[in-house]
């Protein structure tokens, strides 16, 4: 793999020095790309110097085969200026705002592509469905699909990667992933961080585009595809298009079944942090919810009749990130076993990564009072952060860790009903304390 060349549009933002860059340094670091061509691009006016000190900080390492080239994404000319300084067919990364990309692609149309050129796209992909379909059909105007990729970076989180192996190369959990042994599914990403100067992309975001939509639906496909005959882009992905289509909220009643809220002023770890409402930049009438909960089916028949719970909140003072699949009571317990009084459950977590199993057994002290106890195996870290994941399959030309165009409209199709029925103000939006735990867990149980 040489001679590969990477543009960042975007170069200046937050997303290259805070993901992208890092993620591409430890990629190199690892002896992946080493004739890696670096073009950076944005509209500052930055010179060379500028920005080989922003990738050398990014990288962590000293870094100078890469230049800049001051560019406006919207203007033609200025886009062909950048890719005739590229070598070979480039890697285009659009780490700009939706919009800015949207009209990035559109301008693109007027511009001669060198064949094998590679768009990759962030999250969110459009806004509803229809946006997410207009989009992509602009994109295969571009280049074919294969050459498309929507990065959901989760997708190149170990953890959420591990749900493969854990469910495809064992025999003793798969059996039991069904609905006649699982009672519910929890996914959980309650983050402790706040807005963190992000008003300009979250404020029109909010936690149930901005996390559900995207990262936890991902999870929730993982989760409940039937098995893959193998990982390659095609297969994965139909497996997941197919448990997607099925998966709506629940009894399709999203009034009933989502909940809403923002953090209000609060202390969070030592630090005291301002309502969401008052944060710099936000527009508080247009009620941006910090924390989104909604209960979805996957109305499959390994899966009808559980319900799957995503939530993910901001400013929550007990981070919490994780799958748990709490499974049925056992059938009977045996007369004489006292002391039932928990399910068993398995515990994906994302953060630390580990994994763990909580069971019942006869337990110390009275042999027949059941004690609850865990299992738990913790693992490190991948070889590769996240970012530096997706870029690999970037660069190999493996959109297996990508959106594919059909499963970016499915994920927008899922949550419509819930944002149709927020905006008809029939959901009230809640709020809870930053540095609280969030809503209780009580609401939203079918
Ligand atoms: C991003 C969201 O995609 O994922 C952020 O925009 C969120 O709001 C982040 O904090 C969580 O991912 P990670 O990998 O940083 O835990």
């Amino acid at each position: 793999m040489t001679d590969q060349s990477l543009i960042i549009l975007g170069a200046s933002g937050d997303l290259t020095a805070r993901l992208l860059l890092p993620g591409l340094g430890a990629l190199l670091a690892a002896g992946h790309v080493p004739g890696l061509q670096l073009i950076g691009a944005a509209t500052e006016d930055w010179d060379d110097a500028r920005w080989r000190s922003r990738v050398s900080d990014s990288f962590g390492f000293s870094w100078d085969k890469t230049r800049y080239i001051q560019a406006d994404v919207t203007k033609a000319d200025d886009l062909r200026a950048v890719l005739a300084a590229a070598d070979g067919p480039p890697a285009i990364f659009f780490a700009l705002p939706p919009a800015v990309t949207a009209r990035a692609c559109s301008v693109l149309l007027d511009v001669d592509l060198p064949p094998g050129t590679r768009l990759v796209l962030e999250k969110p992909f459009g806004t509803s469905s229809q946006a997410a379909a207009e989009l992509n059909s602009l994109l295969t105007r571009l280049v074919p699909e294969k050459q498309i990729h929507r990065v959901d970076h989760f997708l190149g989180k170990s953890t959420v990667l591990n749900i493969l192996g854990l469910r495809f190369a064992n025999r003793i959990f798969e059996p039991l992933l069904t609905s006649t042994h699982v009672a519910s599914v929890d996914i959980v990403f309650d983050e402790d961080l706040a807005l963190e100067n992000r008003a300009g992309y979250y404020d029109h975001a909010g936690a149930l585009a901005d996390m559900i939509q995207s990262h936890l639906l991902q999870i929730l496909g993982l989760l409940t595809m039937e098995p893959p005959t193998s990982l390659d882009a095609g297969e994965l992905r139909d497996r997941l298009a197919d448990v997607l289509r099925a998966t709506h909220i629940w009894e399709g009643n999203p009034a009933a079944f989502s909940r809403r809220a923002r953090y209000t002023a609060g202390s969070l770890q030592g630090r005291q942090l301002p309502g969401y409402a008052q944060e710099p930049g936000v527009d508080p009438s247009r009620n941006t919810e910090t924390l989104a909960e909604v209960v979805l089916a996957v109305d499959t028949w390994r899966w009808a009749g559980v319900p799957f719970r995503l939530r993910s909140g901001k400013a929550i003072g007990d981070s919490r990130k994780e799958a748990v699949i709490t499974f049925r009571c056992p059938p009977r317990v045996p007369d004489g076993l006292t002391g039932y009084d928990e399910h068993d459950r398995l515990r994906i977590g994302f953060g630390p990564d580990k994994l763990a199993l909580d069971f019942n057994i006869n337990g110390p002290g009275d042999p027949f009072v059941l004690d609850q106890v865990t299992l738990e195996a913790g693992f490190g870290p991948g070889d590769l952060p996240p970012y530096g994941e997706v870029l690999r399959g970037v660069f190999d030309n493996d959109p297996t860790l990508s959106i594919r165009a059909d499963v970016a409209e499915q994920c927008w199709r899922i949550v419509e009903p819930v944002t149709a029925a927020w905006a008809d103000g029939k959901v009230p939006l809640l709020e809870y304390p930053a540095g609280s735990t969030g809503l209780t867990d009580s609401l939203l149980k079918p």
